[in-house]
This record gives structure tokens, sequence and C-alpha cells, in this order.
């Protein structure tokens, strides 16, 4: 049974960034790319340029934490852990990288935070596929992190969910 448990700095970036990219997943698959780029369209714009800046601060902040940290002890399969971690923070500052290089690319950074006009379509411009594309990368990410946390938790019934804050470590 691991009592490990993170440093409450690494928990709560962890749920806020957790709560960000559902946040942003969702919005952004059901609503952004549904919208034609009318005027109205930049306040959400704004919105999800700002938050998806604050997730790759956090998720920058959260590695370098983790660096300067004693390691958790291992568990059952460590190995693809470390695996699908890393793939995680990857995608998601490919994201936030892309999604920076098209608001510059398209003129929507000077569209929503000055003045000026949306341009008529984000899929001219190849940072648009790419952002797509990493957002279903996430998704099936995220899927399988949740349930690997869940087969932790409740088939190994190692109380991994500890760790980052939820229920008893012992
Ligand atoms: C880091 C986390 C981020 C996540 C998880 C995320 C997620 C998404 C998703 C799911 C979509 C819709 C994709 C689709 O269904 O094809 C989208 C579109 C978009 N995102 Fe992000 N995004 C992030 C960061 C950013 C950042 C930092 C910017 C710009 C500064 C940005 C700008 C955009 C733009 C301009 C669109 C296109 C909207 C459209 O097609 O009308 N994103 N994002």
């Amino acid at each position: 049974m691991p009592s490990f448990r993170y440093a409450a700095s690494q928990i709560i970036i962890h749920w806020l960034v957790a709560a960000a990219i559902f946040f942003l997943l969702i919005t952004g698959t059901f609503i952004l790319a549904e919208l034609p780029n009318t005027p109205e369209k930049i306040g959400n714009l704004r919105i999800h340029m700002l938050v998806g800046a604050v997730v790759a601060l956090l998720v920058i902040t959260r590695i370098v934490l983790k660096r300067s940290k004693p390691a958790a002890p291992p568990v059952k399969g460590q190995a693809l852990a470390r695996i699908g971690h890393v793939a995680l923070n990857l995608v998601v500052l490919l994201l936030a990288v892309s999604g920076m290089v098209l608001a510059l690319q398209s003129g929507a950074l000077q569209a929503v935070f000055g003045s000026g006009a949306l341009p008529a379509d984000f899929m001219e411009f190849t940072p648009r596929i790419v952002h797509g594309l990493a957002s279903k990368v996430l998704i099936a990410l995220v899927a399988v992190h949740v349930l690997a946390a869940l087969y932790h938790q409740f088939i190994v019934k190692d109380r991994l969910l500890a760790r980052m804050g939820l229920g008893s470590k012992q």
C-alpha cells in the first residue's frame, strides 16, 4: 500500500489543470469548432486562449516542481504510467503551442485582444489541423489516465488516488 502523498502545491495544480482541460476540450469541441467566425465568437475565443495559456504555465510549473522533489515510490505498471504521463504533458504543451502559433498566424490574437476581424476559417491554417488532431489524442490519453487511476484504486486496491489528495492514504 503506498503511503506517499504529493505536495499540496502539486495536488492543487493537478486538479486545476484537470478542470481547465476538461473545460477546454468540451467547449473547444462543442462550441468553438461549431461557431462561425463572427464578432460574437471573440468572447469565447478570449476565454479559451487565456485558459489555454494558464494551463501551459501550470503544466510547466508542475514539471519543474516534480523534478525538484523526491520521486514518488514506484507502483505496479510504473513504466507504462511514466510513458502515459510524459505523453499527457507533451500533448497538452503541443496544444498550447499550436494554439498560440495559430492565434498569431491567423491574426486572431490581434482580433481578440486588440481590433480587427477573425479569419474566415481557421481550418486554412496548418496549426489549426495540428490543434484539432492533438485535442483528439488528448481526449484518448485522458480517458486512459482516468481508467488507469480507477483500476489502481478499485481493482489493485493500492489507494493510489490518495497520492493526489483523494481519500485516506493508509
Ligand atoms: C492547452 C490547452 C488547450 C486545449 C486542451 C485546447 C482545446 C481545443 C479544442 C478541443 C478545440 C476544438 C478542436 C476541434 O474540435 O477540432 C480548440 C480550438 C481552438 N483553440 Fe485551443 N486548446 C488549448 C489551448 C489553446 C491556446 C493556448 C490557444 C491560443 C492562444 C488556442 C486557440 C484555439 C483556436 C483559435 C481554436 C480554433 C477555434 C475554431 O476552429 O473556431 N487553444 N482548442
